[in-house]
């Protein structure tokens, strides 16, 4: 089987990692990819948001699997490029991927499938702004606001504040810039992303996966794309997941294939495990970023021919997935301000030890690997438990030079500790 992976981040080093592992892969491509996936698959620089640079690549490698990672090139319609070129294609339709596109969407169909979710309104207009933050945060029992944009931000749309005027003025932020504003009320409980492998109502759940989404330790400072992530969850009780994937993921692809938009893909689960049970936090069309690096670390099934299945409607005859005992951390090494404007440019020191996957990086004329994002490596460890994955992470990057760059250094700490609780 040969096979394409669309992006460039560590998410889909590691896609491309396991593909790897698989017997029946022959072949790797991607595009863009990085310094790090070069060395793992043949690379191309095509413009992955047109559907017809893709197809043409896909046609010129001979593809037999296109696999597309971000979630841009989904919400513009790229994988229905790929089939309509007869390539089969791991990822969503463009009306699909509203699911994360759209919250609003994704918000319907949980009604109408009968999920838990975070009360919301929408406002696109501005002079509606200040009678809806009365309604949510503080001034209505919620600790905290919880403002998005309605659209795609990788990640970085979101504030979570208890100060309104923090508040007020992001949600102003988004509207001036033309962004319709999602307003929530704040979900409580420790967080779980599940990534389930969809085709139609056929549901297959990959482990359960905890990121971080703030920068600094202690969930502190603003929102990033994820500085890290663990798998398994110790403190999730079996029964708790077999709801979420019961309860909340089958309906909601059953209510997809009955709006006429049968979700094909990755389907990323985002919820709170709250008081009264888990309540969904938001809908990814997409393998997530970081927690895909530790997932697929333990994932013993053959990745290309699971994907390939979900692709060709076959994903139902499939055998149970295998996973190696133990845990796996990916920490996330950023450059110097993000999740602001990161610098870049700088020579890295160490980036080719084991378990280092790539993100934001690029290979100079000289051959130097060199800094060119803001999350820009993530390296992973695996261990009997979470307390020897999370020190095989850190001796790791401990190592890694890159002038300015910062990493969290609790990435799975409490869980290892025991300190969570549901
Ligand atoms: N881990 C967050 C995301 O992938 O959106």
């Amino acid at each position: 089987m040969r096979v394409l992976v669309i992006g460039s981040g560590a998410r889909e080093h590691a896609l491309l990692l396991a593909l790897r592992r698989d017997p029946e892969v022959d072949a790797l491509a991607v595009a863009p990819g990085n310094a790090g996936t070069a060395a793992v698959a043949e690379q191309y620089d095509v413009d992955v948001t047109a559907g017809d640079d893709v197809v043409a690549l896909a046609k010129r490698f001979a593809a037999d699997l296109v696999v597309i990672g971000p979630e841009v090139p989904l919400v513009l319609g790229v994988a229905d490029a790929v089939r309509a070129a007869g390539i089969a294609c791991f990822g969503p339709s463009r009306d699909a991927a509203r699911i994360e596109g759209a919250k609003s969407f994704a918000k319907d169909v949980m009604e109408a499938a009968g999920v838990r979710t975070a009360r919301s309104e929408i406002i696109d207009n501005p002079a509606r702004l200040d009678a809806t933050l009365d309604r949510f945060g503080p001034t209505a029992g919620d600790p905290a606001w919880v403002v998005k944009d309605d659209g795609l931000a990788a990640g970085k749309g979101v504030v979570v504040t208890a100060d309104r005027e923090a508040a007020r003025a992001h949600a102003a932020s988004l509207l001036d810039s033309g962004h319709p504003v999602l307003l929530e009320s704040f979900l409580d409980g420790p967080e779980v992303s599940l990534f389930c492998v969809v085709d139609g109502e056929t549901v297959v759940p990959l482990l359960p996966a905890q990121d971080f989404k703030r920068v600094g330790d202690g969930d502190t400072g603003p929102n990033t794309g994820g500085m890290g992530a663990y798998t398994p969850l110790p403190w999730l009780p079996p029964e708790v997941l077999t709801a979420i994937v019961e309860h909340v993921v089958k309906p909601v692809a059953a209510e997809m294939v009955s709006r006429g938009c049968p979700f094909s893909g990755l389907l990323y689960a985002g919820l709170a495990i709250t008081s009264r049970g888990p309540a969904v936090v938001e809908f990814n069309c997409r393998f997530g970023d970081p927690e895909t690096q530790a997932v697929l670390a333990l994932l013993d099934s053959p990745l290309g021919q699971l994907l390939l299945a979900a692709a060709t409607g076959d994903l139902a005859a499939q055998p149970p997935l295998q996973w190696s005992d133990g845990a796996a951390v990916a920490v996330v090494l950023a450059a110097e301000n993000y999740p602001g404007r990161p610098r870049v440019g700088d020579v890295i020191a160490g980036s080719e030890a084991p378990g280092v996957l790539h993100a934001g990086t690029a290979r100079r004329d000289d051959g130097a690997v060199v800094s060119s994002g803001g999350r820009v490596l993530s390296v992973v460890g695996t261990g009997a438990d979470l307390t020897a994955a999370r020190a095989a992470a850190y001796d790791v990057i401990g190592s890694i030079k890159l002038p300015g760059s910062h990493f969290r250094t609790d990435i799975g700490l409490d869980a290892a500790e025991g300190r969570i609780g549901v």
